[in-house]
């Protein structure tokens, strides 16, 4: 089983950045214990804070694995390119977000990868990143 996550812009900052909304915890410390939890799984990790390289790991990983877990994170709400990288792969992409994105501003309701992805997890934190790989297996 091979998985991938790829987050996007900003995504590298989790820590520090709003931890009011988006939480305390690096996403490197997250996935390390992800990784030692679902060890039987390959899981492998990318994030950019380009718009392009996340359409490049898409097409990269999108005709080999099994599932991928994809928070585009501002991108979500402005890119058509990334929409339609996710419709021009084979693997199923599940949209993450950590925050409550429907609970937010306007801007964020609108999502360019929703409807090309086999779901949505939002506002449940780090655990949804977890929750959508528990639904590959
Ligand atoms: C986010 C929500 C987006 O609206 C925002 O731009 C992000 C993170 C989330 O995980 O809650 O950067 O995708």
């Amino acid at each position: 089983m091979k998985i991938a996550i790829i987050n996007g812009p900003n995504l590298n900052l989790l820590g520090t950045r709003e931890p009011g909304i988006y939480g305390r915890q690096t996403f490197e410390e997250f996935l390390k214990t992800l990784k030692e939890k679902y060890a039987d799984v390959q899981i492998d990790y990318f994030q950019s804070n380009v718009e392009g390289e996340l359409v490049n790991e898409l097409q990269r990983v999108g005709f080999s694995y099994d599932g991928i877990l994809l928070n585009a994170a501002a991108y979500t709400h402005t890119s058509v390119a990334l929409g339609d990288a996710i419709g021009a792969i084979r693997s199923p992409v599940i949209e993450v977000h950590i925050s409550n994105v429907s609970a937010r501003e306007e801007f964020r309701k609108l999502s360019y990868i929703s409807a090309k992805c086999v779901g949505t997890i939002a506002g449940l934190g780090l655990k949804g990143y977890e929750l959508a790989l528990r639904y590959f297996l």
